[in-house]
């Protein structure tokens, strides 16, 4: 695959495509002007065969770190997880400078930029969906999108220019794809999922496991 002409797989850091997002992203910096409050660059392996897709950066977690998931209680499952698996190095410790790094796989959000209420807006996500795009175009070896939530399926799916009706969000749900890749998803590993048992460890897990079998 190669990296879409127009669009970079990481838009810049004080990216301006959206208004309210920008907006938000001021008001952090302007109350926590040490916390990163940019678009969240994707983080892990670049020759990944396995794609993480997340919904958007929590404000005092991805979007205080730069880095995604880290600081975000959502992040404890996830790195714990990846690491369970043999797709981390290091310990994670919520810090962009905990020496972690990922091993055939990578981390990266449907939406860039922290949004208010933890809730992106359909433009917001349409927005920022040529950057996922460019994102899935620029691993070379990519093999599955593991997508975190169904925000994030959703716009996986457009962004590969097909149709949701054809590709419903499900925990666990798999489709193989015309380019070859598995699209699988999972519920997201957030603290509201996690903490009502609506999504538990083992699930998460098992999730993984597939992922791991299919990208082997
Ligand atoms: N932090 C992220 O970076 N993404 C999510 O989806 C949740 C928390």
């Amino acid at each position: 695959m190669t990296e879409r002409q127009d669009v970079p797989a990481e838009p810049p850091v004080d990216c301006s495509l959206c208004p309210r997002l920008v907006a938000y992203r001021l008001e952090n910096a302007e109350k926590h002007p040490d916390w990163f409050n940019g678009a969240v660059p994707s983080f892990g392996d670049p020759q990944a065969s396995i794609l993480v897709v997340g919904l958007a950066p929590g404000v005092s977690g991805a979007n205080k770190t730069g880095r995604p998931f880290t600081g975000d209680w959502a992040g404890d499952l996830l790195y714990a997880t990846l690491d369970k698996f043999g797709l981390s190095s290091g310990a994670y410790d919520a810090r962009p400078d905990d020496g972690l790094a990922l091993h055939d796989a990578m981390i990266t959000n449907a939406v860039r930029c922290v949004p208010p209420a933890n809730k992106p807006v359909g433009a917001e996500i349409n927005t920022c969906r040529p950057f996922l795009q460019a994102r899935i175009d620029a691993l070379p070896r990519l093999k599955v999108l593991l997508c975190l939530g169904k925000i994030a399926h959703d716009s996986t799916v457009r962004g590969l220019g097909l149709k949701l009706k054809d590709h419903p969000f499900g925990h666990e749900s798999e489709y193989t794809l015309p380019n070859g890749l598995t699209l699988l998803s999972s519920y997201h590993c957030s603290r509201y999922n996690t903490n009502t048992r609506r999504l538990t460890p083992e699930m998460f897990e098992s999730v993984f496991a597939r992922a791991r079998a299919l990208s082997a």
